[in-house]
């Protein structure tokens, strides 16, 4: 099986900030998770150039705009690494690969007769590079204004269109057999309600500005950023030749959007894909927004959170967990430095950080720093691995279904079982009146913790590339079949270092 996710691909016209974080992170739980599960697995991110958005912000900065989306790139590739993320491919839609992609997938459409030349007149929003027809706007002190809050002009041009409306029964057919395509639930009954409640054909090229890719054999015309953007998804994987061996395996993805850019990705990417006969996605998902201590984000609040500056501040881990244990994906999200040190305490520090603590110190001082396999395990041990078991299957269920936090939360609710163990099992008693049974527990609580370090590795991989150094192991000797076989005949431990600081409140 393979597993092929993405991210949107983010705009340069400013630096990055949390939510582009998120959604990056988001991708390298999932793509970390399917790896130990087996799969071949291909994680993709980039930036969207293009459009009148990163135009305008390259004027506003004086600067040559293709100077300028190559120094605002930059700064999304170089956060990856700091976020602690691994990906297989980082796209520019600046590029050559994507440019010519995205000609061919217009001439295709072209081909196929789903192109015909009009003119376009309604409202465009140039922060949501969206067109939007009059009902769905709001008037304030007599301006009319998007859903998303963003101003909108009138547009009056010529433009190329693409036959939307003529896929709005395919499109419900699709989603009535997919009924799984869209998640959350929620999310796809508003996609199905949106599009049973008509389609109207889009306007998919533009003549006022030139920051575009071309539009084939039409000098005047550049393409609608979001058909050029969205395009991104088939380049990466070396669109038009759809049979290399990254076409032929990965396609079709699994798209992680912001629900913002949902109808973009479940209304409009559908049919454009199946206009050009490509299957459309295999799943989206959409997740919430943060807002920051109760306010929504926005440069004019000047309340931008910073990815780099709150890493530094609670640790990357710290911060990873935080977001995706904290809150349900899917949701919206409070982003509040109260909150993260009482996660990040109760969860990482307490139990999980202190458990390998003791457990691992005591074997240094008190077992030679080895533990080995016992002859037999007692009912209590019996319990504890059974139980197990049942949380590594409800974990691994809820990943598959993007339930991050329903996963996590499972994991922590057994280590409070593990830790309960610990306390009645006293390993530190059993070390004047059974030292058997002490040398016994101490290997069945150090193979537990590890086999929970395996699962949390996903969203906290380089604590648990540390942790793993403390039993001479590493996450490449690990995959979730063998996960309930570990049962090594010895380890030799090292000396543990502190792993999770409490955060002071
Ligand atoms: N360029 C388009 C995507 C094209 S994909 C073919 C775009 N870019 S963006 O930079 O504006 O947004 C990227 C992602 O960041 C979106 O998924 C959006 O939902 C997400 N977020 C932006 N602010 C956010 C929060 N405050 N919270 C969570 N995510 C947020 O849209």
């Amino acid at each position: 099986m393979t597993f092929y996710v993405t991210t949107p691909i983010y705009y340069v016209n400013d630096v990055p900030h949390i939510g582009h974080a998120y959604t990056t992170i988001a991708c390298d739980i999932f793509s970390r998770f399917y790896k130990l599960k087996g799969e071949d697995t291909f994680f993709l991110t980039g930036t969207d150039e293009h459009g009148q958005k990163v135009e305008k912000a390259s004027n506003l900065k004086n600067k040559d705009t293709q100077v300028f989306v190559d120094e605002m790139s930059k700064n999304f590739r170089d956060l990856i690494p700091f976020l602690g993320c691994e990906i297989d491919d980082f796209i520019r839609t600046t590029e050559n690969r994507h440019k010519k992609a995205a000609q061919y997938l217009w001439n295709k459409l072209k081909d196929n007769n789903q192109i015909y030349l009009s003119n376009y007149e309604g409202w465009y929003s140039i922060r949501d590079e969206a067109f939007y027809s009059e009902n769905e706007l709001e008037k304030v002190n007599d301006k009319f204004i998007a859903p998303s809050g963003s101003p909108v002009e009138w547009v009056k041009e010529e433009s190329f269109f693409f036959k939307l409306s003529s896929w709005q029964d395919k499109l419900i057919e699709f989603y009535e057999e997919n009924q799984d395509s869209i998640l959350p639930k929620s999310r796809y009954n508003e996609v199905l309600s949106f599009i049973k409640s008509g389609l109207k054909d889009l306007s998919i090229s533009r003549t006022t500005f030139k920051w575009g890719i071309k539009v084939p054999g039409e000098d005047n015309h550049v393409m609608y950023v979001w058909i050029d953007a969205l395009c991104n998804y088939l380049t990466a994987i070396n669109y038009p030749d759809t049979d290399n061996h990254y076409f032929k395996n990965y396609w079709p993805a699994i798209h992680v959007v912001g629900k913002d850019i949902l109808r973009f990705h479940a209304v409009y990417w559908p049919a454009f894909l199946m206009a050009a006969d490509i299957q459309p996605p295999k799943k989206i998902f959409a997740h919430g927004w943060w807002t920051n201590e109760g306010q929504k984000i926005s440069k004019s609040l000047g309340n931008i959170i910073n990815p780099y500056d709150i890493i530094d501040q609670y640790g990357l881990d710290q911060i990873r967990f935080f977001l995706f244990r904290e809150v349900p994906f899917g949701n919206d999200g409070d982003f509040s430095k109260d909150a993260i040190a009482l996660r990040v305490n109760a969860d990482l520090s307490n139990n999980f950080g202190n458990l390998i603590q003791r457990i691992s110190s005591f074997v240094v001082n008190n077992s030679d720093s080895i533990i080995s396999k016992p002859n037999t395990f007692d009912k209590n041990d019996e319990k504890l691995l059974k139980l197990f078991k049942e949380s590594f299957e409800s974990y691994f269920d809820h990943m598959k279904s993007f339930q991050i936090d329903r996963a996590l939360k499972n994991i922590f609710a057994y280590l409070s079982e593990v830790n309960a163990y610990v306390d009645t099992q006293a390993p530190w008693s059993l070390k004047k009146t059974n030292p058997e049974r002490m040398r016994d527990v101490l290997y069945i609580v150090t193979i537990i913790t590890i086999r929970c370090s395996i699962l949390l590795y996903p969203v906290i991989p380089s604590s648990i590339n540390n942790i793993l150094k403390i039993y001479n192991l590493s996450i490449k000797d690990f995959n979730f079949e063998n996960i309930n076989n570990f049962f090594p005949k010895t380890l030799n431990l090292n000396k543990p270092s502190p792993i999770f600081p409490r955060i002071e409140l």
